[in-house]
């Protein structure tokens, strides 16, 4: 059966709902998304679901992790159609604040990450993004007091960060991931594929198709840094602008010490255009 999903936008609304969950008994699962949701988002609903009693999915494009040139104000936002998507899933609540109820004129707090977050990865290249990131997703998780909250794969730096500050921050929730889901040809969902021209379109699945050709490479005994090395080149060669490229310590994000043998995380961002893309995936060396 189709149910249209139910909104609340302020926090007593939430709090009453969610307490009266957790006062019955029942277990809690949020959703953090920035709307436009795809079937990348869907997945992760759909795995809250199976694992909580009641699914919370929050829509909040935040201000807060946007640098001032970035895509803050085209970012994609169209609540109805999330709405009808939502529709479809086993969702009990959408929470979806306004900017003034998460950042009051008088905000004045943010949260101030290392460890993951200082990997020179996502950080280096947007230096605001996970203080802003941890700085709502903490609010998030203390409005919305769930039990347990599932962030994407595909933001693997973002995954890591998160569950460092919640644990560091003894908020009691565990940090769950979700699978990267992708197109057929390879391309990880994400709302700035909307970015793309259609050529670029063409493009786009070659970041995903060189990334398990290393991690390929890699297995069969090449040396890490030789293949990540022609792969940086193959990428150029293709059209890419790269920010990184790096096989890194899938727990901490630290560069691999030399001889290193196990399994690792191999990381990339670069840009097609005015569009840029991450991606990730495991790699066994
Ligand atoms: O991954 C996202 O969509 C956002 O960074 C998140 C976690 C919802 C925080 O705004």
């Amino acid at each position: 059966m189709v149910v249209k999903p139910n909104i609340v936008r302020t926090e007593r609304a939430l709090r009453s709902k969610v307490s009266s969950w957790r006062d019955a008994g029942e277990s809690v699962a949020l959703v953090p998304t920035m709307g436009a949701l795809h079937e990348g988002h869907l997945h992760l609903i759909d795995l809250a679901s199976k694992k909580a009693d009641r699914t919370i999915v929050s829509v909040f494009v935040n201000p807060g992790q946007f640098a001032p040139k970035e895509d803050f104000s085209k970012y994609p936002r169209d609540e109805k159609s999330d709405m009808a998507k939502l529709a479809n899933y086993d969702v009990d609540l959408v929470f979806a604040p306004s900017v003034e109820m998460i950042y009051p004129h008088d905000f004045a707090t943010k949260v101030i990450l290392l460890g993951p977050a200082s990997a020179d990865l996502e950080d280096q290249f947007r230096p605001h993004f996970f203080d802003g990131v941890a700085t709502v997703v903490a609010k998030l998780l203390i409005l919305c007091q769930p039990h347990m909250a599932i962030f994407g794969e595909k933001d693997y730096q973002q995954f890591l960060v998160i569950r460092q500050m919640a644990r560091d921050l003894n908020i009691p929730v565990k940090i769950i991931s979700g699978s990267t889901i992708r197109e057929p040809d390879g391309l990880a969902l994400s709302s700035r594929n909307a970015y793309l021209s259609p050529d670029e379109r063409l493009i786009a699945p070659m970041l995903h198709a060189i990334l398990k050709d290393v991690a390929h490479k890699v297995a069969r005994g090449g040396e890490v840094n030789r293949v990540l090395g022609t792969a940086k080149t193959k990428l150029g060669r293709s059209g890419f602008r790269l920010d990184y490229l790096e096989a890194r310590d899938r727990k901490t994000l630290q560069p691999l010490a030399r001889g290193f043998t196990g399994n690792a995380r191999l990381l990339a961002a670069a840009w097609l255009g005015k569009t840029r893309l991450i991606d990730n995936i495991a790699l066994k060396i």
